[in-house]
């Protein structure tokens, strides 16, 4: 079977590219580059022994998008490809609407134009907005608070509707928790551009002397010590669960919806605590006041794809920090050190 992966050079997609390869498929990267480069490919390559076809290509370009389908048979589409912070989609949300709805008009109607029915999406967390229980499942209310998490719900909406209109597709909505971690090779992992947003990247430039001082974003919140709880998840893991998925539901009629994560969560004090023991060294830290937006707790119930995919997550957070800060010393400045 032959995937197209977009958005195949970034975080999530290089690692899913690997274990796509390692499980036997073949795959097709498109990526613009544009919050990625293209040595996370070149590590794919190295550590899989394979090599694939690389489209540097926007979704946005119709044509261009389209030239992928003509010169390849493609029988499924795992599509991570997107504008993915939050706070910059408060700033700019025109530029996020065009992008992550624009670009999955034009890849879904050249889909089907092709005849390729098979997606699987990558949507977040985000969409439950500030749930009233946890752990989450899926089927509680959705709502969102940012842009970004709007562009979220608005493609699984159509891609329920375009279910709706021809039975012939199968969908898969992964709905991702915290992702984190690196290969552990050390030659893969997370490259943000400028100064990092997420947790983990934050407190690795930390300990690698990039950044001086993390900022702890409230600790008054109702949790055990008063700072907010996520459910990390390794990104090894998390791209096992896309292979489950594409073994699992391929051309089967449908949308279907999957938490992926552990179903622990973790304070943020706990996660610089795991991480001083992972890289051996205090992390300089401080109590700043809460960040807008931010919901005191998040974690999966992710029974679900256990029952019907067959995956759980199997790395704990101490591999997770131990991976995560392999990477970041191998690789103070990301890919372009
Ligand atoms: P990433 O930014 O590393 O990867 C996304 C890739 O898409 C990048 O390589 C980027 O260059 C590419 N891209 C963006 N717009 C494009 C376009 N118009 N045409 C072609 N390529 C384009 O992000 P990631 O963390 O790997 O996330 C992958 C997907 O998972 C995204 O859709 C994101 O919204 C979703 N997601 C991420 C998280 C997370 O915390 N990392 C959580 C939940 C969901
Ligand atoms: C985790 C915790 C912060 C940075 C985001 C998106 C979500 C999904 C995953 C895409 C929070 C705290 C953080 C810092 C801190 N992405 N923190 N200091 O906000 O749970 O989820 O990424 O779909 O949609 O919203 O992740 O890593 O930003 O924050 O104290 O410098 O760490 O307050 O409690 P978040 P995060």
């Amino acid at each position: 079977m032959n995937i197209l992966v977009t958005g195949g050079a970034g975080y999530i997609g290089s690692h899913t590219c690997v274990e796509l390869l390692n499980a036997g498929y073949d795959i097709v990267v498109m990526d613009n580059l544009y919050n990625s480069c293209e040595k996370s490919l070149e590590a794919v390559k190295k550590i899989t022994g394979k090599d694939f076809p690389f489209y540097k290509c926007d979704m946005l370009d119709y044509e261009a998008t389209e030239k992928i389908f003509k010169e390849n048979k493609i029988d499924g589409v795992i599509h991570f490809a997107g504008l993915k912070a939050v706070g910059e989609s408060c700033r700019i949300p025109l530029t996020y609407y065009h992008n992550n709805i624009t670009g999955t008009l034009n890849l879904l109607d050249i889909m089907e134009k092709y005849n390729v029915f098979n997606m699987v999406f990558s949507s977040s967390a985000t969409v439950y907005g500030s749930p009233k229980t946890v752990p989450i499942k899926e089927d509680f209310p959705l709502s969102t608070a940012s842009p970004y998490g709007s562009t979220k719900l608005m493609i699984e909406n159509i891609l329920r509707d375009v279910y709706g209109a021809n039975n012939k597709w199968s969908i898969t909505l992964l709905r991702y928790f915290n992702p984190i971690g690196a290969h552990e090779s050390g030659t893969m992992g997370e490259d943000p551009k400028g100064i990092p947003n997420n947790l983990l990247p934050y407190i690795a430039q930390v300990a690698v002397g990039r950044l001086e001082c993390l900022s702890v974003f409230g600790n008054d919140y109702p949790t055990p010590d008063g700072t907010c709880v996520r459910d990390y998840i390794h990104v090894v893991d998390l791209a096992i669960g896309h292979v489950k998925t594409v073994d699992k539901k391929s051309n089967e009629p449908g949308v279907h919806i999957y938490n992926l994560g552990t179903g622990n969560g973790y304070s943020v004090l706990e996660v610089v605590k795991a991480f001083e023991d992972a890289c051996g060294k205090p992390i300089n830290f401080k109590i700043a006041p809460r960040r807008a937006g931010d919901i005191p707790e998040c974690y999966a119930d992710a029974t679900k794809a256990k029952e019907e995919l067959g995956w759980t997550a199997e790395r704990d957070i101490a591999k997770m920090c131990e991976d995560n800060w392999r990477w970041q010393k191998l690789n103070p400045n990301g890919y372009n050190g």
